[in-house]
């Protein structure tokens, strides 16, 4: 039996004039944490829908554990979860209620009720279970989304920006959650913006740019391979003109301090700093930062991830 979660080969989708994904080719073995991340309109999204049969791809191919989203559509939908990024609910249901429907939709009948009353306990909604999805903050509601995405148990669980307009509190509870999950063997592929959190959870990442796979490594091998770090520096002086060859490698500057972005063997740091005092810059404290996602993201991308 194949070791693949997921395997997306070639997948092409147009909308209209937009070409919003451009061949995407790369698979997910069972038991990642995997993040897909990108800019705005990217085409995460798009890609997420064609896996769960909300949408059709124009060419190619997904499998989920070895079945085809659109020959073997159950099949697949069934090894699969996933929590869309719209908040879309049926406003005429309870919590209890839509999770039970949910569950039946996947064929499951009372034997189930016990795993729902788990999941609304462990995501925190016993106060919630009789409200109605209306009723619910947006929170609540992606509570309620998420438990609704794991009512059959899924082998792969897809969270699309889980956490986009959610409280600090949430956000911790969903990556314990998450983790949890993963431990316990679940495959989690993640998009996010919060790309701190990416970088603690995610053992593998992919970059999509513009319907293109434009990085997609270990999350280590990406910060590590990244060429340039950044050299954090506390000054003295206000409004110092730098020479352009310096200029060129600022990345902010404010009254008292001045960071550089540096190429690890092109850059060495005596010269630059040997620059920098012959500018009139006095110095007096120096750090140097090794590269987050943000950095090497914004490095491949050409554009911060807001
Ligand atoms: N239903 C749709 N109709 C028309 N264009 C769409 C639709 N869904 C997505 N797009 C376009 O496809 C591109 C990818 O969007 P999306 O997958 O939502 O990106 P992401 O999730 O990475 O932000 C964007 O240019 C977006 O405007
Ligand atoms: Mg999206």
């Amino acid at each position: 039996m194949s070791a693949t979660a997921v395997n997306i080969a070639q997948v092409h989708k147009h909308f209209g004039a937009v070409h919003a994904l451009k061949g995407i080719d790369f698979s997910i073995e069972r038991g990642e944490f995997f993040g897909l991340l990108g800019p705005n309109g990217a085409g995460k999204s798009t890609l997420i829908n064609i896996m769960a049969g909300l949408a059709r791809a124009d060419g190619g191919a997904i499998e989920v554990h070895g079945h085809d989203v659109v020959k073997h559509y159950r099949k697949s939908r069934m090894m699969l979860g996933v929590v869309p990024q719209e908040l879309v609910y049926d406003p005429f249901f309870s919590v209890r209620e839509m999770l039970r429907l949910q569950s039946g939709y996947f064929g499951f009948g009372r034997e189930n009720h016990a795993w729902i009353d788990e999941l609304i306990s462990v995501l925190n909604l016993q106060d919630k279970a009789l409200a109605n999805l209306a009723q619910l903050s947006g929170g609540m509601k992606r509570r309620v989304l998420i438990a609704q995405a794991l009512v059959h148990k899924p082998k792969v669980l897809v969270l699309d920006e889980p956490t986009a307009g959610v409280d600090v509190e949430l956000r911790q509870a969903l990556w314990e959650f998450s983790s949890r999950l993963h431990k316990q063997g679940t495959t989690i592929v993640l998009t996010t913006h919060y790309l701190e959190e990416a970088e603690a959870l995610c053992g593998r990442i992919a970059i999509v740019d513009q319907g293109a796979l434009v990085a997609l490594d270990t999350t280590s091998v990406l910060l590590n391979r990244h060429p340039y770090r950044l050299l954090c520096l506390t000054t003295q002086d206000v409004n110092v003109q730098l020479p352009a060859a310096l200029a060129a490698h600022v990345v902010a500057q404010e009254a008292h301090s001045l960071v550089l972005r540096l190429h690890r063997v092109d850059d060495p740091i005596g010269a630059v700093l040997d620059g920098l005092r012959s500018a009139g810059v006095q110095i007096q404290d120096i750090q140097l930062r090794e590269p987050k996602l943000e950095d090497v993201f914004l490095h491949i991308t050409g554009r911060g991830h807001a």
